[in-house]
C-alpha cells in the first residue's frame, strides 16, 4: 500500500475512501466493505452529514477485531461556522463523538471561509464572516490546541491557495501538513504540487473521478466528463483497467493522496485495485496534456449576495 510519510514518521495510506455525498443510509455498509477490502484511510467531514453512521461502522470493525484503531487513518474537517479560536476544539469533540474515536489522525480547516456560528450553508451575505473578522491565524490557534490536547495527530487545510498557505505558514506554530484540494486531469494544479513538495505539505485529491453525483445546482450544463474522456478511456483499454482506476492511479503516481467516493461494493474494490498497476510515461504525458484548469467545485456558494468572498479572493487567481 502506497503511504505518505509525515515528519514524525506517521504514515498515511495514500488511497482512502471518500464519503462526501455518501448517504447516511449507505455509508455504514460502504465503510464496512472498504475496510474489509483493505482500505485503511477514510476521509470524513461533519458537513457530509454522515459521521455518526461512519462512527457506527468504525466501532463495529474495531470491536469485532477486523481492524485495530492504530491501523486506520481517519481524517475529518472543521466546518466554516466554527472558525473562532475557542469554537474549534468543541467542534472536533463533536466529530470525535460521532465517529466514536478518541483522536483523529488528521484534522483540516475545510474552507478558508467563515460563516456565523448558527449558519450551516449561507443564503445571504450577512450569513458570512470575513477573514478580517475571523482571520485564519485565529482559527489555526484552535487547530494547534487540538494537537496539543492530543485529539488530532496532524493538522492541515483544504481548498487553500498557495498565497493563503504562505500566509498561514508565516504565522503558524505548527505548520500545516496537508492541503486537500480538487485535483484531477482537468485541474492538475502543477504550481501547487511544486510549492507543496518544496514546503513538505502533502496534497489530497478530492473529486478525483469528477464527482458526477454532486447535487444538480453544483453542476455546470457543459461540464466535461472525466470518466468518459476519450484519452482516459483509451489509456484504460490499453492498460486493461477501468477509467476510474486510471484516474486514481494518476493521482497516486503524482505522489498525492486520493479519496474516490463510492458506496458500491464492486466499485469500492475496483478503486482499491487501482494500486496494482503502473501507468506508462506515455500515458502520464497524455493525461498531463488534458489540463484545462476546470473547477468542478467552483466555490460560488460562498459568494452569495453581498458576501465578502468572491471567486477571485477565494482562489487568489
Ligand atoms: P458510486 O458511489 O455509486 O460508486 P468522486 O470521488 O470524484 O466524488 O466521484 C464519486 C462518483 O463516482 C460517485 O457517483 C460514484 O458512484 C462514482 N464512482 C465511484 N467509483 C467508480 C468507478 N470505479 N467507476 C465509475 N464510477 C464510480
Amino acid at each position: 500500500m502506497q503511504r505518505l510519510r509525515f515528519k514524525n514518521n506517521d504514515t498515511m495510506p495514500a488511497l482512502g475512501l471518500g464519503t462526501w455525498k455518501s448517504n447516511p443510509n449507505e455509508v455504514y455498509q460502504a465503510v464496512i466493505d472498504a475496510v474489509k477490502t483493505g482500505y485503511r484511510h477514510i476521509d470524513c467531514a461533519p458537513i457530509y452529514g454522515n459521521e455518526a453512521e461512519i462512527g457506527k461502522a468504525l466501532s463495529k470493525l474495531i470491536n469485532d477485531g477486523t481492524v485495530r484503531r492504530e491501523e486506520l487513518w481517519i481524517t475529518s474537517k472543521l466546518w466554516n461556522n466554527a472558525h473562532a479560536a475557542d469554537a474549534v476544539l468543541p467542534a472536533l469533540k463533536k466529530t470525535l463523538e460521532d465517529l466514536q474515536l478518541d483522536y483523529l489522525d488528521l484534522f483540516l480547516v475545510h474552507w478558508p471561509v467563515a460563516v456565523k456560528p448558527d449558519v450551516i450553508l449561507p443564503e445571504k451575505g450577512s450569513d458570512m464572516l470575513s477573514l478580517d473578522e475571523i482571520p485564519i491565524s485565529e482559527t489555526w490557534k484552535g487547530m494547534e490546541k487540538c494537537v496539543n490536547e492530543g485529539l488530532a495527530k496532524h493538522i492541515g487545510v483544504s481548498n487553500f491557495s498557495i498565497s493563503k498557505l504562505k500566509d498561514l505558514i508565516s504565522q503558524a506554530t505548527i505548520k500545516p501538513e496537508m492541503n486537500q484540494i480538487e485535483l484531477h486531469p482537468f485541474l492538475q494544479q502543477n504550481e501547487m504540487l511544486d510549492y507543496c513538495k518544496d514546503e513538505n505539505i502533502f496534497l489530497t485529491a478530492y473529486a478525483p473521478l469528477g464527482s458526477r453525483d454532486r447535487m444538480q445546482a453544483m453542476k455546470g450544463a457543459d461540464e466535461p466528463s472525466l470518466l468518459e474522456n476519450k484519452v482516459i478511456v483509451d489509456i484504460a483499454i490499453a492498460h486493461g483497467k477501468s477509467p476510474a482506476q486510471v484516474l486514481i492511479k494518476w493521482a497516486l503516481q503524482r505522489d498525492t493522496a486520493v479519496i474516490p467516493k463510492s458506496v458500491n461494493a464492486k466499485r469500492i474494490k475496483q478503486n482499491f485495485e487501482a494500486e496494482d498497476f503502473q501507468l506508462t510515461d506515455d500515458a502520464m504525458q497524455r493525461i498531463a496534456d488534458l489540463d484545462q484548469h476546470f473547477r468542478l467545485v467552483s466555490g460560488s456558494f460562498w459568494t452569495v449576495g453581498d458576501s465578502p468572498y468572491t471567486l477571485e479572493n477565494l482562489w487568489d487567481e
